[in-house]
């Protein structure tokens, strides 16, 4: 990381990843030369290159140093929006965002307005799924209804910029913030990043319901050492650009005009403070425009520790000496923005001087940001419709709820369903038990945005609208949402005192729905977790209620990949239902009682035992492959198995499917050409259901080790018992190409092995060559 002058070695080779969509790849956009990589739109639009040169050149230092700070909530004074503040984030009443913004626009001396920017992750008001559900429909549409909504609501009330989506690959359920992203994969990462980006943002995010997005965090947060939050990371050049970078890409090639770095440092340089990502790749490789803001107090982060200055922030990193450092290191590796921390904003003039920074570069800064205030069509539309904001008809509308419920539904993951023990007989007696079986707030997950828990519908509500039988509840134990160390063992299932009223109502009962997990506030940020069992006594609340003889199914409301061995070996039936929103009660129901027939398929590898982390399906190869009988193999002593409990792509339905006639379009094909790939699948079983189709590609012999399998494309069908589809990709070198440790793309000659199926354990299978 860090080598500079990397371009120059890249020119040659640039081969642009494809452009992609369900379904396989559609396009491949590829270039000899860095130079003739698609021409950046500032070319399309000199209109407002003119206006921001314009604006510029009238900048004094003072001013162009408050447009790169960004301020939250809290810090926001008259005073900053009277100097030119250039952002501010969370601030959420509209009239408070509209006086300030009248403030900068009428009051300051250049007029320029303050870009107002939210978490707006998985829905404003109408909370949508947590990310790592919606990756789990493996349909873009879901991400796609997601953010067309939540960009209306968020627009509503003034804000225009949206630091979403949030594309980190991880491999690591021990971190609280895999909840946030795609999962561990990044072609279905890619694909949602970019579904996301055009729904928030449009053809022209000036529009009054689009936002402008912000790709995060760059780069490799989700792979911080321990799972431990706010980790370091240390990586290959090649697992970077193979497995963490595409998605970043993906979103910017979605048009995504700006950008966030992570806290984390990549091989000992911190993301606000590398050039590698942010200046080389991000805006030299990728030709991005727009501009990069850190994340909260990263760049006081830079500095060693204890700072020089208590009152300057945060610190840390320890590759700058104080604050000065820490904003020249900031600037001049392509930070633009600051947020929170005022490094750049106090210490700028003084670096000037100094010739620490240069004025070009400040100059860039505050340009990417201004051109991006006229793309949103602020100078023109500064001010907030008051009565729109305040009109409560504005916000979770009848179809807003009914885009969340289907998406919630499509999102649910069917990990176990032994003898048909779903769907659940509406007509039938049901008692719903455990700590999350009445519960509205945890159902918003860990970024609820302005989701109000009155809004979310419980389980216990959802279950009661649809069954014809009587419907009882008992809460077992509590799962309360409270930080450690305020929290209590009983706030996390840590007392059995409920669990005889629990066993009376399962036996009262003739089925059993129980429901577990985690609180919301167990997964997200800052909350990365040791174990990554159901916490406290979930367990024996199962195994109690197993105890009763009654049919039970589990429904498990959770951020993360949980350790579920214990839980496989006792209940029937498992579904996935992750944090699914503000219609979590309505969507469980309709698939517990078989409105919906569940077809969502894991994003993430679902381990047996944490020791086994991280464990993800596109893991290179050993040379001593697991075998669990042989002494000097890659195993554990203590798993009879190397392979997860549930595998990625992994999901059940009630009804069942084959795929087969699996046919490629040729046998050999040049690194320029392109192989169609196509396969059936076939609903055999008596229910119409949704199945995903999902092709992988292993590249058997390569001048580096490549992963066992890569997903490639995916297609979620819909089919009517007895009825078949062939679905088809095409595959070209953006995937049977692959990034070395040098930076470059290279596509190698030899045999590419193509499997078909539906989920990574896929083993039909075919394979070609690629030519030299
Ligand atoms: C998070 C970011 C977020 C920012 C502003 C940080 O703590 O890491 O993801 O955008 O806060 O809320």
């Amino acid at each position: 990381m860090g080598r500079r002058g990397r371009r120059a070695a890249v020119a040659a080779v640039v081969v642009v990843l494809s452009s992609m969509v369900a379904g396989g790849v559609l396009a491949a956009t590829r270039s000899d030369d860095e130079s003739a990589l698609a021409p950046t739109r500032q070319a399309a639009d000199q209109g407002i290159e003119r206006k921001v040169d314009k604006l510029l050149r009238k900048m004094t230092v003072d001013e162009k140093l408050q447009q790169v700070q960004l301020l939250s909530d809290g810090q926001i004074t008259d005073a900053d929006a009277k100097a030119g503040v250039g952002g501010v984030f969370s601030l959420t009443d509209p009239a408070k965002i509209d006086h300030f913004q009248h403030i900068a626009v009428e009051q300051s001396r250049l007029h320029i307005p303050i870009l107002f920017a939210y978490d707006t992750i998985h829905g404003y008001r109408t909370v949508f799924p947590i990310p790592l559900g919606a990756a789990s429909s493996f349909d873009p549409s879901v991400a796609t209804a997601d953010d067309t909504i939540a960009a209306r609501e968020t627009a509503t009330v003034g804000i225009k910029q949206i630091y979403s989506p949030m594309v980190d690959v991880s491999h690591e359920p021990r971190w609280g913030r895999i909840a946030e992203g795609g999962g561990e994969d990044p072609y279905l990462g890619s694909v949602f990043a970019a579904a996301r980006v055009k729904a928030a943002q449009g053809d022209d995010y000036s529009a009054p319901d689009k936002v402008v997005t912000s790709v995060k965090h760059l780069a490799a947060y989700g792979q911080p050492e321990g799972g431990r939050e706010y980790n370091t990371t240390d990586m290959s050049e090649q697992r970077l650009r193979n497995l963490y970078l595409p998605p970043f890409k993906a979103a910017i090639d979605a048009g995504s005009d700006t950008a966030m770095c992570s806290f984390n440092a990549i091989s000992g340089v911190p993301g606000c403070a590398n050039h590698e990502t942010e200046t080389d790749i991000l805006k030299h490789e990728w030709a991005f425009d727009g501009f990069v803001e850190s994340d909260y107090t990263a760049v006081a982060e830079l500095r060693a520790c204890p700072p020089k200055n208590p009152d300057e922030g945060p610190c840390g990193h320890g590759v700058a000496a104080d604050g000065p450092d820490a904003a020249q290191a900031a600037l001049n590796a392509g930070t633009d923005m600051e947020m929170v921390s005022t490094n750049i904003r106090d210490f700028g003039k003084q670096l000037l001087a100094q010739h620490r920074i240069s004025m070009a570069r400040l100059d860039d800064a505050v340009r990417r940001i201004l051109r991006i205030k006229f793309r949103a069509g602020l100078f023109d539309h500064p001010y907030v419709d008051q009565a729109k904001a305040t009109d409560p008809a504005s916000f979770v509308t009848a179809s807003d709820r009914a885009a969340a419920r289907g998406a919630a539904a499509k999102s649910m993951v069917l990990l176990k369903n032994d003898g048909g023990a779903l769907p659940l007989d509406p007509a039938k007696s049901t008692a719903v038990i455990g700590p999350l079986g009445d519960d509205q707030h945890d159902m918003l997950g860990p970024w609820w945005g302005q989701g109000k828990d009155e809004d979310a519908v419980s389980l216990l509500t959802g279950i009661k609208a649809q069954a014809s039988g009587a419907v009882s509840f008992a809460q077992g134990c509590t799962i309360a949402d409270k930080e450690p160390p305020n929290n209590t063992p009983a706030d996390e299932c840590g007392s059995d005192a409920g669990f005889d009223a629990a066993v009376a109502a399962a036996q009262g009962a003739d089925q059993v729905v129980l429901a577990l997990g985690e609180s919301r506030g167990q997964s997200g940020e800052a909350a990365s977790r040791s174990e990554i069992d159901l916490p406290g006594l979930q367990q024996e609340l199962i195994d109690r209620i197993k105890a009763t003889g009654k049919p039970f199914v589990v429904v498990l409301f959770n951020g993360r990949p949980l350790t579920l061995s214990k839980v496989d070996a006792a209940a029937p039936a498992i579904l996935e239902a992750w944090f699914p929103g503000i219609e979590a009660g309505n969507a469980v129901a309709d698939v517990l009682f078989g409105k919906v027939n569940p077809g969502g398929k894991l994003p993430v590898t679902f381990p047996r035992a944490l020791g086994q982390v991280p464990i993800y399906y596109n893991h290179e190869p050993t040379g001593r492959p697991c075998d669990v009988n042989s002494k000097y193999n890659s195993r554990y002593r203590d798993l009879p198995s190397c392979d997860p409990l549930y595998p990625f792509g992994y999901g059940l339905s009630y009804t069942t499917f084959k795929v087969d006639n699996l046919n490629l379009d040729k046998s050999s094909v040049s690194r320029k050409g392109t192989v169609k790939v196509t396969f059936d699948v076939t609903n055999t079983g008596a229910r119409a259901g949704d199945d995903v189709a999902q092709l992988y590609i292993h590249d058997p012999v390569a001048s580096i080790s490549q992963p066992v399998r890569r997903l490639r494309g995916f297609q979620r069908v819909t089919l009517d018992p007895g009825k078949s589809t062939t679905v088809s990709f095409n595959l070209d070198a953006s995937d049977f190409g692959f990034y070395d440790n040098r930076g470059r793309f290279v596509v190698e000659p030899g045999r590419i092995d193509v499997y078909a199926g539906d989920s990574s354990t896929a083993d039909l299978t075919k394979s070609f060559v690629v030519t030299g």
